[in-house]
């Protein structure tokens, strides 16, 4: 994305923070691409193609989750989705100016071996999550933001549905000064417009409640996830899910 690759009348404004500070920055996720082709193909590169026209440009992206078709057990197949995803359908961004944050998701990290492909395809995560999830969850913190990145399918954890709680715990207490607080995972915790299925569609109850009680516990402002195919925003005990 370079700046004279959009001319004035093609820029669309972006929302920016109100007053000094702030954040600026994109979330969207589960294009389900990285096939040469297919229909999907398409239509990410149309919301790529918008993405690039704001203006300003964002600080970062988020993209919780499902990047690609995945869910194939033949790991050179997979990694070459990956590819054709990173180099082809993401080339128009520069990730280096403007990093990329990704979760696992059920298309991405569907067992061991595929956790190992999201590993090392996705090279520049930090490695900085719970024992045994290093490079699948992990935390950035920019400024005053912090950005916690869960896994909701660890396989280590019994898969699809679940998500740990005790380093995101001592995470966000090791934080407590960030003035803004952000988990972003690929499951919903609540249904969303009526979807609901424990494990498959949302984080099972158990899990669900303890996490829900950590956010709120340490005054984390959202919950943002994906895998739903739907736009919802709720409010649970004054924390945000979108
Ligand atoms: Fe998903």
């Amino acid at each position: 994305m370079n700046e004279e690759a959009v001319t004035p009348r093609e820029a669309i404004p972006a929302l920016t923070p109100r007053g000094a500070g702030g954040h600026q920055f994109v979330l969207y996720a589960d294009a389900c691409s990285g096939v040469p082709g297919v229909p999907h193909e398409a239509t990410f590169a149309a919301v790529n193609a918008v993405v690039a026209r704001l203006r300003p440009q964002p600080k970062f992206i988020c993209f919780p989750g499902d990047e690609i078709q995945g869910l194939t057990a033949d790991d050179a197949a997979l990694r070459a989705q990956w590819r054709h995803w990173l180099d082809r359908e993401m080339a128009w961004l520069d990730r280096a100016a403007i990093p990329l944050y990704h979760t696992t998701g059920n298309h991405t990290t569907y067992d061991a071996a595929s956790e190992a492909v999201f590993r090392e395809m996705l090279g520049h995560l930090p490695r900085n999550g719970p024992p045994g999830q290093e490079g699948l969850s992990y935390w950035v913190r920019r400024g005053d933001l912090l950005l916690v990145f869960v896994n909701t399918l660890w396989s280590g954890h019994g898969g699809e549905g679940r998500v740990e709680t005790d380093w995101l715990d001592r995470t966000l207490a090791a934080h407590a000064d960030a003035r803004h607080k952000l988990v972003l995972g690929h499951h919903p915790v609540f249904p969303v417009n009526g979807f609901s299925g424990a494990y498959q569609r949302e984080i099972g109850p158990t899990d669900g409640r303890a996490f829900w009680r950590v956010l709120v516990n340490h005054g984390v402002l959202a919950y943002l996830c994906s895998h739903m195919l739907a736009f919802d925003v709720q409010i649970h005990e004054g924390t945000c899910k979108s």
